[in-house]
């Protein structure tokens, strides 16, 4: 099911949406509640390419996505966008997605007191036949690949640390191994290319975590 696909029946009601990406650290629609918590059965991956945000067509670079691993749970964010915010957030976010996602609704657990046992959120997965789908990597060309692209919306590094860094604000209990061995081996490439820039090698990046 699509977002666009919703759309086609005003929403009466609010609807959940649920971030673990981009939408830990980058909210860029109106919404009333967040609640920290996790879906079950997912693990998160830097598996779907990037060839309009942090990559190019030629140079895709490395974002993520939901794959199914039943004794797996992934933190993130479940945001509630009222009624009449909804269909234009959908088409926002249908088009800054565009790229392989579709919607998905799935069970959430929020790790809050008091609220309300689960709730159903609408998530993005990208699907495993889109064509920017790039899947399992070993972690050092992954990290490599993320340290080597940059596109429209900024360089892959910053999407990747800045998803760490707001992980470890939401949920500092969790280790999400992928996650953390991905971060320290970009770590680990930005301190051996500064060296080299330090040996007059041309500086790609000017952002924060590269500089
Ligand atoms: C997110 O949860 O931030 C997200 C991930 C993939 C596509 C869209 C949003």
């Amino acid at each position: 099911m699509s977002g666009a696909q919703m759309d086609v029946v005003p929403n009466t009601e609010p609807v959940w949406l649920f971030g673990y990406g981009s939408l830990i650290w980058k909210v860029n629609f109106p919404y009333q509640e967040k609640v920290v918590g996790y879906v079950c059965g997912f693990s998160r991956r830097f598996w779907q390419g990037s060839t309009d945000h942090r990559g190019t067509p030629k140079a895709p670079g490395r974002v993520v996505t939901l794959v199914q691993s039943k004794e797996d749970r992934t933190w993130g964010i479940a945001y509630k966008v009222k009624p009449q915010d909804v269909s234009e957030t959908m088409a926002y976010l249908d088009k800054r997605e565009i790229d392989g996602y579709k919607t998905h609704q799935v069970e959430f657990f929020p790790a809050i007191p008091n609220h309300q046992p689960t709730m159903k959120v609408l998530v993005y997965i990208a699907t495993e036949t889109n064509p920017s789908y790039l899947g399992p990597t070993e972690m050092g060309a992954l990290a490599q690949q993320i340290v080597n692209s940059r596109g429209p919306s900024g360089c892959n590094v910053e999407y990747a640390m800045e998803l760490a860094k707001g992980m470890r604000g939401i949920a500092p209990h969790i280790q999400d191994t992928h996650l953390c061995e991905l971060e320290a081996k970009i770590k680990e490439l930005l301190q051996k290319r500064k060296l080299d820039e330090t040996d007059g090698k041309e500086k790609l990046c000017a952002c924060s975590y590269c500089s």
